[in-house]
């Protein structure tokens, strides 16, 4: 069907018809579905009728190529002008075979297996007859309370922005009409829904746009320059707007100044609840406002459905509005070719084959060991194949390893750390036991443990938090390690083994008490279907740890947010001429994390050699040439994340102590060195001004070099004054 055909089909729609393309139902509407498919949300009385149904546009959280044809086949047979449904799901970090959680692929830092992942998990959903995924998640996130910063990348704007393209061009590939085992990604959840109030889901946004401008919208922005072809709203207000009925952000930002012209999608319930929100008094205002700002379909409740005829009827809405909606909707839909095939990839015998094979365990296991960072180590890791073992904590054989969003993934048939550890040295080194479950400890589970405990050379201890514990609506106010876990270590810490400590998680975790006691912490996240072998692979050294933080770890609760690229303060507590007390500190805990972005450790330890700059000054045409000398200094192989950060130090506005600008990976053999080049360019220092320009500006900066973003090496530069005015100028 071409673009002429689309319109055609546009105007033999009644208006009813076209509204209802506006309307995402769950599968549990629709017949031939066998399951209610993926449930995330309300599940509230909709009132729809069966022509509503019959007439809708998409389906959210169906999957399995049986099913899917089956309720296309039943919908095709009903809807009277012939339009397939789209099929959309949240394939958030892989469909069967399940790959680290985001925020641990952030900590990989590695853009090509953070594409290679979503090119796995498209191809399993795409034949499995899903069409769009819900991803990536693009919201730069500080408050580690947020159980959906396991979602995210990390803290960083352009790390994300990196990670939110290669995702996308994993998802879609370079020709998603032609490439039937691509599906359409979403960027989500727009905007700024990283900043939810105190960590709390579905809570308040407020920042400056400036603000938002510079930190927040830039990995959306990245996604779509990518080519992204959906966006989903996010829950929370925007400058006292919800963002479902923001014009000032969805139609005016994203669809007329950035161009968008696809897909705007609310997220689950997000237009009906305009009402609780307090900016509509009822379903009709709800759905006008929507409507209004540019959400093209509606999520799980029906104001558009219901209330869209009679407004449009009464003229408070123009009809041209919806058809514009109603056109992006087919365009997808022509585009992903249902109209010639609606069933496009879904193919029950290909899904057998392809869904859950060796070639993608294999990518996901290997991307959970790149994905994984050693916090600590005093030498108890890696383990020795020779070594008795006690493999305690609920995490030693469990299966909640996948970690949220993983609706098909098997806990069943992923790796467990016992099953890998086992097969790795043998039953007669390694000694089971719980210990304790997430939250509760009975006197039995200990005894076992102690006697386990007792019998081995070293502990490797499980611990950590159960998939509900993070994720959507998976907030919580005290991000320890329940209590029973922490009492579990500490009892097993007075039996004087050396005890290393696996994490199983989805957020940056309070690790006060653990950090001290454990004699190594290695942070697993949430590591999917390969996780044990994974960490298997790493505990003996078989791997090498490479991960590095994208999030920083905070001392404590009290600290948040606590993130690397923070402003200086008027009264910076390390200010010289500042008097003890009178700065911008805590009484009771330093102001730096436990653990900053871009930490890690490795088997193996690394050199940095003073920075090499190619001049003092940077001029338009004259970027800088940065290089520095890493050098292995350990006794075996190993692997970096070399960091470039800047700071500007007199902006129009303030400007953070620290901006990433660039990695590179190197990887070295014992004894080895490698210099590592960079390029820094005017681009790169430009920023958004009060008035919104995106310029840079003259004067001093300092550029740094390190592993991580507290332990650099720093060199000072300026920006000349001519190479900004010409800029300026152009502008
Ligand atoms: O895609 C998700 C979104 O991230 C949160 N609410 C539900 C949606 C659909 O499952």
């Amino acid at each position: 069907m071409d673009d002429r055909q689309l319109v055609i089909l546009l105007n033999q729609m009644t208006l009813e018809e076209k509204i209802a393309q506006l309307q995402q139902l769950a599968a549990n509407f629709y017949e031939g579905a066998e399951s209610g498919g993926q449930i995330t949300g309300p599940m509230e009385a909709m009132g729809m009728t069966d022509q509503m149904i019959e007439s809708s546009g998409s389906v959210l959280g169906l999957a399995g190529a049986e099913q899917v044809i089956a309720v296309q086949k039943a919908h095709l047979r009903k809807n009277r002008l012939g339009i397939p449904l789209l099929m959309m799901a949240d394939i958030v970090h892989g469909f069967k075979t399940i790959f680290p959680v985001p925020l641990a692929i952030g900590c990989s830092w590695d853009l090509e297996e953070a594409e290679r992942s979503a090119a796995v998990a498209a191809k399993e959903a795409a034949v499995s007859g899903v069409h769009v995924t819900y991803a990536p998640m693009a919201d730069l996130v500080r408050d580690p309370r947020w159980g959906r910063v396991m979602e995210s990348t990390g803290e960083d704007p352009h790390l994300n922005s990196l990670f939110a393209r290669a995702f996308v061009r994993g998802f879609q590939g370079s020709d998603l009409a032609g490439d039937k085992d691509r599906v359409a990604a979403c960027i989500k959840h727009f905007a700024a829904y990283g900043l939810s109030e105190a960590g709390r889901d579905y809570n308040t946004v407020d920042l400056s746009e400036r603000h938002m401008r510079e930190y927040y919208l830039p990995a959306y922005r990245a996604a779509l320059d990518e080519g992204c072809e959906m966006v989903m709203t996010s829950f929370n207000t925007i400058d006292g707007i919800p963002a479902s009925g923001n014009v000032k952000l969805l139609r005016e930002l994203l669809r007329e100044e950035w161009g968008f012209d696809g897909i705007l999608i609310s997220d689950w319930g997000a237009v009906k609840e305009l009402i609780p929100h307090g900016v509509a008094e009822d379903e009709a205002e709800a759905a006008l406002k929507a409507i209004r700002a540019g959400v093209d379909i509606e999520m799980m409740t029906a104001c558009y459905v219901h209330q869209l005829p009679a407004l449009v009827r009464d003229g408070l809405v123009d009809e041209k509005l919806i058809d514009e909606s109603v056109l992006r909707i087919l365009k997808l839909k022509q585009k992903l070719g249902l109209f010639e095939n609606p069933y496009r990839a879904a193919d029950p015998e290909a899904e057998r084959e392809v869904v859950f094979c060796e070639e993608h365990r294999t990518a996901a296991r290997e991307l959970a060991v790149k994905s994984s960072v050693l916090l600590k180590n005093d030498g108890v890791l890696p383990l020795s194949r020779d070594q008795k073992v006690a493999l305690i904590g609920p995490f030693a054989r469990s299966g909640d390893i996948l970690g949220p969003w993983s609706w098909t993934g098997s806990m069943e048939d992923a790796v467990k750390l016992e099953t890998a550890m086992t097969a790795r040295v043998g039953a007669d080194h390694i000694t089971v036991a719980e210990g304790s479950g997430i939250e509760t400890m009975t006197e039995e589970q200990w005894q076992e443990a102690e006697a386990a405990a007792l019998a081995a050379d070293v502990i490797v201890l499980a611990l950590g938090e159960s998939s509900e514990m993070s994720g959507e609506a998976g907030s919580r106010a005290d991000i320890r390690l329940p209590e029973a876990q922490r009492e579990l270590l500490l009892r097993l810490k007075a039996l004087d083994k050396p005890i290393a400590v696996v994490l199983f998680n989805g957020r940056p975790l309070d690790l006060g008490g653990v950090y001290e006691t454990a004699d190594a912490i290695l942070e697993a996240w949430f590591p999917g279907s390969e996780g044990g072998a994974a960490i298997t692979s790493l505990l003996y050294g078989d791997e090498n740890p490479s991960g590095r933080l994208s999030m920083s770890f905070p001392v404590s609760v009290g600290q948040i947010p606590v993130y690397y690229n923070h402003f200086n303060t008027g009264r910076p507590v390390d200010s010289p001429d500042a008097d003890g007390r009178y700065v911008s500190q805590y009484l009771d805990i330093p102001n730096e994390p436990l653990l900053p972005f871009g930490y890690g450790l490795s088997y193996t330890t690394f050199t940095y050699s003073e920075p090499v700059v190619s001049s003092g000054i940077m001029s338009k045409d004259q970027p800088l040439q940065v290089s520095v000398t890493v050098t292995n200094t350990g006794t075996v192989a190993g692997q970096d994340i070399v960091q470039l950060y800047i700071r500007d130090i007199s902006g129009e506005v303030v400007r953070p102590v620290k901006e990433l600008k660039d990695f590179a990976k190197v990887s070295l053999l014992p004894g080895e060195s490698s210099e590592i080049h960079f390029t820094l360019t005017e681009e790169q220092l430009r920023y958004h001004h009060s008035d919104l320009s995106f310029v840079s500006d003259p004067g001093q900066f300092q550029l740094f070099v390190g592993p991580n973003s507290r332990d650099v090496k720093s060199h000072s530069f300026r920006l000349e004054k001519a190479a900004v005015e010409n800029i300026r100028h152009v502008l």
